[in-house]
């Protein structure tokens, strides 16, 4: 998704403000710009590039501008096509207002039309631009620019995370937030503006979150912090403890392959971290301790591995606590009739907690006064700030586009959580709780050595083989059917392969039909007995249609090692523990395949790290 960048102080804006870009450049982007004002005469001066944000270096060299106020961004396109015209910074008719813009104005097309009837020329197709002719038509009509910029925000509709630089305030740069991320690094008489802190990580230690629905003016040595009405807001500053260093790739070729090793570390963290909390459980996750025991249901929304991670954590959930859990597609759940189940607390499950459509759909259930509670990886995100309570995952950053560690680190709360909350109802003792927190400790240990028992034959033959392959077939049931379409997922994203899921008891009644030799299937096995049963008659109903079958299987399971072309055996482990002692292999195994087929594994094509637009 876009990211914006900003700075206002002592020091040349422009090395800064790239620096930024690039930490950011994860979250995905298609074209990236850079404004400045000239220190001598307060022009706007800007670039812009279609592609990597070396395409933009590569201008500001042969045009080295700079300053000591400047704004940038990376664009991930929405409205209009990848061209340079559509890059931001976007302009008023006069060029003397720059805009750098992260989200979607609702409203563009209308607005767009009364400023073009009142004579403004349009150079982009984008919405942003419409804001900067906006303003022009506003700093007219209006003495002050916080009145000008109260009126435009009256007029804009969606969710927007602005960045404003002109001429006629050249000191200053406008921040403005709605449902869109933003932040300021406070340093030493200087100011480091983004849409996400890494931007200015080890650059400031004091950082400022903009509340929601805010506006900011602020110049090298002031903060003038204001609702949407005009009311000045009080400046909360917070303490910023990530750093950027340990975000490097240390040695390994990608950040995929980092936070794939990671997970045996994550796991770990994570617990220790659920173990700190554990007393205070109910309490950080913003409900109390009747409120927990008394639930009737549990209730989660997320996307894309989100969403499978909360699917698998269902049968945590109902196996372990015995009370129904329900997983919502946050996207579909949005615009769904609601009946608010009773005695239930919904979580929103989200590596970025930013993701839109999860934070819409938790805004939604706020309305009905539902507990909502943020299960994300970020501390100082939205949903964090929004949610009645929270619920952190220790992953680390995680720079890679494709969701790797988050995975594993979300189930692992999910696990514990299931636990914890059958240990409230009284249905397992202190020493049950101890185990379930050993097991998963354990099985971080598993994901790591199955990940080393079958690296050499991955890299060496496994993935040329199957990077042959153009479409693919992935199943599994129960628990393993979510896990298989999170595996399927995987590859699309990052080999770019056609990759169907279905729940094997499907099987006969369609998909039988793409059953040929060209098509390997791959099955994700369970450690419930009956479950595994099953599963092997779909096995055999693939193989005596000439099917090629490659299993993930648990050590005990010699019906399906022997009717498998090809397995992967992971040891066996406690139920329900067996998707993440498989997640690293089968993360590996797409990475291998992907990297075979020279994909460009960490910034796949079209996609963005946290989707903060719908
Ligand atoms: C897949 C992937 C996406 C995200 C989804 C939700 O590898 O990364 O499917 O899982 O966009 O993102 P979060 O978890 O940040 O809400």
């Amino acid at each position: 998704m876009c990211s914006v960048v900003g700075y206002v102080g002592k020091r040349s804006c422009r090395s800064f403000i790239l620096e930024g870009l690039r930490r950011l450049e994860y979250r995905g982007y298609d074209s990236a710009g850079f404004a400045c004002l000239c220190p001598r005469d307060s022009r706007l001066l800007y670039a812009k590039a279609v592609g990597r944000l070396e395409n933009l270096e590569k201008k500001l060299k042969k045009e080295p501008i700079d300053g000591y106020v400047g704004i940038g961004h990376t664009r991930w396109s929405t409205h209009g096509a990848v061209t340079e015209h559509n890059a931001h910074p976007h302009f008023d008719c006069n060029k003397t207002i720059s805009i750098v813009h992260n989200g979607i104005i609702e409203n563009c097309y209308a607005l767009k039309r009364q400023l073009e009837e009142a004579g403004h020329v349009f150079f982009s197709a984008t919405d942003t631009e419409v804001i900067a002719h906006q303003l022009e038509v506003l700093l007219l009509s209006h003495v002050t620019l916080k009145k000008a910029i109260i009126d435009l925000v009256n007029k804009l509709e969606g969710a927007y995370a602005f960045l404003v630089l002109m001429e006629n305030y050249p000191d200053c740069i406008v921040l403005v937030r709605k449902r869109s991320p933003l932040c300021i690094g406070i340093g030493d008489d200087e100011l480091f503006i983004a849409s996400d802190p890494l931007a200015f990580a080890g650059n400031s230690s004091k950082v400022c979150f903009l509340p929601d629905e805010s506006f900011a003016i602020v110049k090298a040595d002031q903060i003038e912090l204001y609702d949407f009405k005009g009311h000045a807001l009080p400046i909360k500053v917070q303490e910023l403890t990530i750093d950027w260093v340990n975000q490097e790739r240390k040695g390994h070729e990608h950040f995929m392959l980092k936070e794939i090793y990671e997970q045996k570390e994550v796991i770990h963290a994570t617990v220790d971290f659920l173990r700190q909390i554990s007393n205070e459980v109910w309490q950080y996750m913003g409900i109390t301790q009747e409120t927990a025991q008394s639930l009737k249901s549990f209730n989660m929304i997320g996307c894309g591995t989100s969403y499978h991670a909360a699917s698998i954590g269902k049968f945590f959930f109902e196996k372990i606590t015995k009370i129904p859990a329900y997983v919502h597609l946050a996207s579909e759940f949005r615009y769904m009739p609601f009946f608010p189940s009773e005695n239930s607390v919904y979580l929103a499950v989200s590596q970025s907690g930013e993701t839109a459509d999860t934070l819409e759909a938790m805004r939604m259930l706020q309305t009905h006064h539902v507990p909502t509670v943020a299960l994300t990886n970020v501390a100082s995100s939205t949903m964090v700030r929004e949610a009645d309570g929270f619920l952190l995952t220790q992953a680390g950053y995680e720079i890679a586009v494709v969701s790797t560690k988050a995975f594993s680190a979300q189930l692992t709360v999910l696990y514990w959580l299931a636990h914890r909350l059958a240990l409230e109802k009284g249905l397992i003792n202190q020493q049950q709780m101890h185990m379930a927190q050993e097991d998963l400790l354990v099985v971080a240990q598993l994901l790591e050595s199955c990940m080393e028992n079958y690296r050499m034959d991955i890299t060496h033959s496994v993935a040329k083989e199957y990077a042959q392959s153009q479409n693919f077939i992935f199943l599994g049931r129960h628990e393993s059917y979510p896990f298989a379409q999170e595996a399927a997922l995987k590859l699309k994203e990052t080999a770019y392969r056609y990759a169907l899921c279905y729940s094997a008891g499907e099987l006969k009644h369609g998909p039988l039909a793409l059953i040929d030799v060209k098509t390997p299937v791959f099955v994700f096995s369970s450690q419930d007995p009956l479950i595994y049963q099953k599963l092997l008659g779909n096995v055999q109903e693939v193989k005596v249609r000439g099917g090629h079958v490659v299993a993930f299987t648990f050590e005990h399971q010699k019906e399906l090692q022997l009717l498998a072309d090809r397995v992967f055996i992971i040891p066996d482990v406690k139920p329900l523990l067996g998707t993440i002692a498989m997640t690293g292999l089968m993360q590996l195994l797409v990475y291998e395949i992907a990297k075979e087929l020279g994909r460009p594994i960490d910034k796949p094509r079209n996609l963005a790290k946290s989707v903060t637009v719908e």
